[in-house]
């Protein structure tokens, strides 16, 4: 059997997502251009473009997102409908920290969705939607997971702040074993964002890195804000507070911190 058709299986047999269609490639520019390729030309929802090496893999804020081989790069196609958009990423972020969980390692979630363990990068997601008719019409939700990646193999200025699941000494984690669990898990809470979205952000709590009450600085566009990080709200945004009391919601960004809450 092959590596899609097994995949296919695999989430069949766990009550998983039905996948109408696979590509899995040995190297591609992005899964995710490739996907959006195919949600232009109507594919259906689930449909899912995996791949062991990317040329021209795409991070968050126009970041690139290195790719060698040792990691899995999966990008699967969502048409929401009822579900509220904004909390995707976040359920995306506890997919895969419940995932990773089933290999053994646990990580944290730094908001929106960077997914942390041992305090360095193990996986990333990016989260595309395309508008139309006045609503969300696709989304095409890409993530990255360092499997086995050879640190070595990255650029020198992004090796320490990298980690692999091998690294963390995860059990049994081939890239089409940890491609069924995420899918799996994305479905579970893809589910639960249509019928109790308040469940995500409650989840995605749950599994943060505990910055609450320290001092941050979010960089969101070209505004850098300052402020005691207060909150991820139920509808998935940062709040933080500012040194005069006034808290600002914040729907995307990129949060460091910069002093530990005070005792
Ligand atoms: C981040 O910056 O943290 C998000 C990284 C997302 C990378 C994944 S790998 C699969 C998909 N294809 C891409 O080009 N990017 C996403």
């Amino acid at each position: 059997m092959d590596r899609r058709a097994a995949l296919v299986e695999a989430l069949a047999s766990r009550g998983g997502p039905r996948l109408p269609a696979v590509e899995w490639h040995e190297t591609i520019g992005s899964t995710s251009d490739r996907l959006k390729q195919l949600a232009r030309a109507g594919a259906p929802e689930w449909t899912a473009v995996l791949a062991d090496r990317q040329t021209g893999g795409r991070g968050r804020e126009g970041r690139t997102w290195q790719s060698p081989a040792g990691g899995l790069y999966l990008s699967a196609l969502l048409r929401p409908r009822a579900e509220p958009v904004a909390l995707l990423p976040l359920a995306a972020g506890v997919a895969v920290a419940e995932a990773v969980a089933g290999f053994g390692v646990a990580c944290e979630l730094k908001w929106p969705n960077d997914v942390l363990a041992s305090g360095r990068k193990l996986a990333g997601i990016l989260a595309e939607a395309s508008s139309g008719g006045g609503g969300v019409e696709w989304v095409v939700l890409g993530i990255g997971v360092n499997v086995a990646l050879d640190a070595s193999t990255l650029p020198a200025e992004l090796r320490d702040g990298v980690t692999s699941l091998r690294a963390e000494g995860a059990r049994g984690a081939d890239s089409d074993a940890v491609a069924v669990a995420v899918l799996a898990r994305l479905a579970v809470w893809y589910d639960a964002l249509r019928e109790a979205p308040s469940r995500v952000a409650a989840a995605w709590r749950e599994h943060a890195i505990p910055w609450w009450g320290s001092l941050v600085e979010v960089r969101s566009g070209t505004a850098l804000l300052r402020g005691t990080l207060a909150a991820v709200d139920d509808e998935g945004a940062l709040v933080i507070e500012l040194s005069g009391g006034e808290r600002r919601r914040l729907v995307s960004g990129e949060v460091s911190r910069l002093r530990p809450a005070e005792p």
